[in-house]
């Protein structure tokens, strides 16, 4: 039976290659529609957890785990040996950078490898990780072609990229349009009609290189806007009297050409950060210097400064030195309400502050348990009174919805708000201060 027979009849295998923020919901979208997936990941923790029934992704239902698992659509294996029964294998891998700011696609490599090891005859791979233009056809094609068999004939290749909002209640796999570019037609509409399976509407577009710039002018759009907001808000604090949330909300009133980006301590995550510079790299090939992007990803990189430099305005106006000074960081997590730390401004700004010599750091986030900064172990501490109380500094980096701002600002003795989460407070606000507010 040919995959469009099996796509119709919903009797193809799904296999998903790296079961993390990405993978494991697309995983059980699958599984929990009865489609057969397996999920393969290298890391023997959350095959384990998994195979026991047991969620770790903050977006996925712990029962859909439970169930999919029990009902036998869903298990995970942490080597590639299922390939061949798979006809669908997504590869939803990290891409992060290296020490240098610069692509490194190993882990898509690995896993084009270790597919190309089991490829056999009617075959998809998708490609869902984020990455520079050509690495479908550049990179992952020639490494399957190693198995002998032909693109286009024998196996099918696509790019397809991943716009999962962690924490997003509204827009979830199923209700968010997802781009499809295949390295032939008929690639794509095989990738197409395998995500109809899962997802409401799909965008077919030429070949992969415009899925996988497009995804890059996505998250390239928010860096650059992030940016151009975070200057203003230097310039406000600057200038002095005008507040740059109250022009944004002022702004947003415009009802056409205008999207509200919002100042703060910086970006983070596994995507916005880095994916300029993949793009940044890749253009350099061309002698073509994205000047542009890399101004915008150097002002997000340099709020965490902006934000230790006002802690240590603050302290300075207490009658302690620095040194001994001791701060409490809210919110580790690289936005509100989700437990993903990877390159949060929190962390960066905590070393920052371990940097210079600051030794009493503390944090609590709601979501994350522990950390390490700069080798310093930490846990999440309570946060009640007395905690606010025994404090001299509290950075607000992450405005998470169950914090008691009113709670905060009555017991602390000195609060650096980055995100205008006090905005709302009923309390006296005269022991804050706020990023962009022009009050600084
Ligand atoms: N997290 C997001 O919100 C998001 C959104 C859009 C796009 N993306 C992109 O999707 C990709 C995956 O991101 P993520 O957040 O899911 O990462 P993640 O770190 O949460 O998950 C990746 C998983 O892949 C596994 N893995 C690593 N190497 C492997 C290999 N060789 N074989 C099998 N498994 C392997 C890891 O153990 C991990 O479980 C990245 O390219 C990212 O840029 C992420």
């Amino acid at each position: 039976m040919d995959l469009e027979q099996k796509i119709a009849d919903r009797s193809l295998k799904i296999g998903v290659v790296g079961l993390g923020y990405v993978g494991l919901p697309l995983a059980m979208e699958f599984a929990k529609k009865g489609i057969q997936t397996i999920g393969i990941d290298v890391d023997p923790w959350k095959v384990d957890s998994l195979n026991a029934g047991k969620n770790y992704i903050q977006d996925v239902r712990d029962e859909d785990v439970a169930q999919t698992v029990k009902d036998g659509t869903f298990y995970a294996e942490n080597h590639f040996e299922s390939v061949p029964d798979m006809d669908v294998i997504y590869i939803c891998v990290p891409t992060p950078f290296t020490p240098n700011k610069e692509p490194d696609i190993s882990y898509i490599v690995d896993s084009a490898e270790n597919t190309a090891k089991g490829l056999r005859k009617g075959q998809l791979v998708i490609l869902k990780s984020t990455t520079f233009p050509d690495t479908t056809e550049g990179v992952v094609q020639p490494i399957l072609e190693k198995s002998g068999l032909k693109l286009g004939e024998d196996f099918f290749l696509a790019f397809s990229p991943e716009r999962i909002d962690p924490g997003n209640k509204l827009f979830t796999t199923h209700n968010t349009p997802v781009v499809v570019g295949g390295v032939t037609q008929r690639c794509t509409k095989l990738a197409a009609d395998v995500n109809r399976l899962i997802i409401d509407e799909i965008v077919e577009v030429s070949n992969p290189k415009v899925a996988e710039m497009e995804k890059l002018l996505e998250n390239i759009f928010r860096s650059v806007n992030i940016a151009l907001v975070n200057e203003m808000a230097a310039l406000c604090d600057r200038i002095g009297g005008i507040n740059i949330w109250e022009v944004v909300d002022a702004a947003k009133t415009k009802p056409f050409g205008f999207m509200p980006f919002y100042p703060g301590p910086g970006i983070g995550g596994h995507c916005i950060l880095i994916d300029p510079y993949y793009l940044s790299w890749a253009a350099r090939k061309y002698d073509f210097q994205t000047k542009f992007i890399n101004l915008a990803a150097e002002t997000n990189e340099d709020m965490p400064y902006y934000v230790k430099n006002m802690i240590f305005r603050e302290i300075s106006m207490l009658p302690i030195s620095i040194i001994d000074a001791k701060v409490l960081i809210l919110g580790v997590a690289f936005k509100r309400d989700v437990d993903d730390t990877r390159h949060s401004p929190a962390l960066r700004i905590m070393e920052l502050l371990f940097e210079d010599h600051v030794q009493n750091i503390l944090y609590n986030d709601p979501y994350v348990d522990e950390i390490t900064v700069d080798g310093h172990e930490m846990k999440s501490q309570e946060l009640t009174p007395e905690l606010l109380k025994s404090v001299d500094c509290v950075v607000i980096t992450t405005d998470h919805s169950v914090y008691d701002y009113d709670m905060i600002l009555e017991h602390s003795k000195c609060v650096v708000d980055t995100r205008n989460a006090t905005k709302n407070a009923k309390v006296k606000k005269d022991n804050v201060v706020v990023l962009g507010d022009g009050l600084n």
